[in-house]
């Protein structure tokens, strides 16, 4: 992996916090050029500072749900070093409500920003990597995207999507030379769960145990460089744990996996 993104061009959404900030700060000391991405440019704008290289990062404002705006934020992305060479798709929030209690509006609004913004900015970024027959697109999903548990329906059924598409995508484009690897990421110590939406859209405002107890953005951030490097196709991020066992059962022994699940305590 030594010298993999040295000088390559990468595109991070979520960038001001957590796994993206981590991200950033692994990519810029391997070398490569950044554009940072999210709403909050005043985050952006510390975590630009905050990296080896700060003059090779850019700051680039999108929210997610402004899906209109994205062929101009992509012209713009694709100007700042005349070329990008992987796009992070990271930016994204989690939920927590029963099936039962959750407003449809609010399925909405977690497939909106979890999966159609994806779909959305793909489509915008798709021909440059076409035009440059190269691009890589990584794509954060969660161990979410691959089980089910109580709580999760909004977000397990956007990250779920996203293997569909992505894996659809890959079939059409991996004779181009454009890559894509999904990342399922187990707990990581970052504010998600903060910001997760409940039954009626509001935000959780707790950190859970599981996420307080998580791997730290900057070791998921190694992980993650060398699922990248490596072009996996599938990779799972986290502690070897209980995260990692679900997805090892779920494959092998599904039905195992989904009676544990009905015995999980919502939470
Ligand atoms: N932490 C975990 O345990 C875990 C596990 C599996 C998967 N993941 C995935 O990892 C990704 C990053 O999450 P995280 O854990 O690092 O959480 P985080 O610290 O809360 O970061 C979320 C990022 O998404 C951005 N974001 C939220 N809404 C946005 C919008 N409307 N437009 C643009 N950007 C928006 C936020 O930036 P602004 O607020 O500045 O816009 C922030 O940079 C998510 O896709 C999440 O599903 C996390």
């Amino acid at each position: 992996m030594d010298n993999y993104f040295k000088d390559k061009v990468i595109w991070i959404t979520g960038a001001s916090s957590g796994i993206g900030e981590g991200l950033a700060y692994a990519f810029s000391a391997a070398g490569a050029k950044l554009i940072l991405s999210s709403r909050r440019t005043d985050e952006l704008e510390r975590v630009r500072r905050a990296c080896i290289h700060p003059e090779d990062v850019q700051v680039l404002p999108l929210d997610l749900f402004d899906i209109p705006s994205f062929t101009a934020r992509t012209a713009q992305a694709i100007a700042y070093f005349g070329h990008i060479d992987i796009m992070v798709h990271n930016g994204g929030i989690s939920q927590r409500s029963l099936v039962r209690e959750t407003n449809l509006d609010v399925h909405r609004r977690v497939m909106e920003l979890d999966y159609f913004s994806y779909v959305a900015l793909t489509t915008a970024l798709l021909p440059h990597f076409d035009e440059r027959k190269a691009g890589h697109f990584v794509v954060m999903s969660s161990v979410m995207g691959k089980i089910g548990t109580p709580m999760r329906s909004a977000y397990a059924a956007a990250k779920h999507a996203l293997h569909g598409f992505f894996d659809c995508l890959r079939a059409e484009v991996s004779a181009d030379n454009i890559k894509v690897t999904l990342l399922t990421p187990g707990y990581i110590r970052t504010n998600i769960s903060l910001h997760a939406i409940t039954r009626d859209g509001s935000e959780l405002g707790t950190l859970s145990e599981n996420i307080a107890g998580g791997l730290a953005p900057e070791k998921a951030a190694v992980q993650i460089l060398h699922a990248i490097a490596k072009g996996s196709f599938e990779s799972f991020i986290g502690k070897f744990g209980g995260e990692k066992i679900a997805l090892w059962v779920n494959r092998y022994a599904p039905g195992v996996l989904i009676k544990k699940a009905a015995k999980l305590s919502p939470k």
